[in-house]
């Protein structure tokens, strides 16, 4: 008897501070990726948004703000040749993404831990976001500054307030799902 109080008071103690943890990793999460969270897009547009990518065999995927990486698996699954680079700024999402691209097998997928902010975009050819409007916006001069000319970049859902979109896919999604419409730029 005197062990099953001992264990409710212990369960009791630390259910709070599970709760304080995870809480404290929710808004941590939230601060660094500026409100551009971890929310993965639905498998049932994967297909639409390889389409729009049109990649090449010598072609150069970014996705700016992987997440676990199934949008990567997907471009690579339609074009193994070309080459693919993903990049989160967040634990959870990076750790998924490389266990999922281990077992996958897919030694043309690259990840990086950090800031889109940071790296490097010159190689790109092609570049994939879903992101909020705020960040996307905030990002606008680093892409004009680093995008090749020609270079293809398809947001889902959401749009630069600068740009115009060469092209807008509708996806034909229920209402108020997650992606409703891809927007195709060329830089
Ligand atoms: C809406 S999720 C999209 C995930 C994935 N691209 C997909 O379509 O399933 C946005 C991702 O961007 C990441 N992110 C936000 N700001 C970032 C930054 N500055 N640098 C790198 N990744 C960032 C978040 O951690 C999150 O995983």
């Amino acid at each position: 008897m005197n062990i099953i109080y001992l264990a409710i008071t212990v369960l009791l103690l630390f259910i709070p501070i599970i709760v304080i943890i995870i809480a404290f990793f929710f808004v941590w999460h939230l601060i660094i990726t500026r409100r551009a969270p971890f929310v993965p897009i639905p498998k049932a547009v994967l297909g639409e948004i390889v389409k729009a990518l049109e990649l090449r065999p010598n072609s150069v995927l970014f996705d700016l703000g992987c997440g676990d990486g199934r949008v990567l698996l997907a471009a690579q699954a339609g074009q193994p040749k070309a080459k693919f680079v993903g990049i989160d700024i967040s634990w959870l999402p990076i750790t998924l993404a490389r266990w999922r691209i281990r077992l996958g097998k897919a030694r043309n997928i690259k990840l990086t831990h950090g800031s889109f902010f940071k790296q490097d975009l010159t190689p790109a050819t092609h570049v994939f976001t879903y992101l909020f409007p705020e960040i996307m916006n905030q990002l606008l001069p680093k892409l004009k500054q680093e995008l090749h000319p020609g270079t293809r970049l398809v947001s889902c859902d959401f749009q630069f307030n600068e740009l115009t979109p060469q092209r807008i896919i509708n996806l034909n999604r229920p209402h108020k799902a997650l992606g409703q419409r891809l927007f195709v730029y060329e830089f």
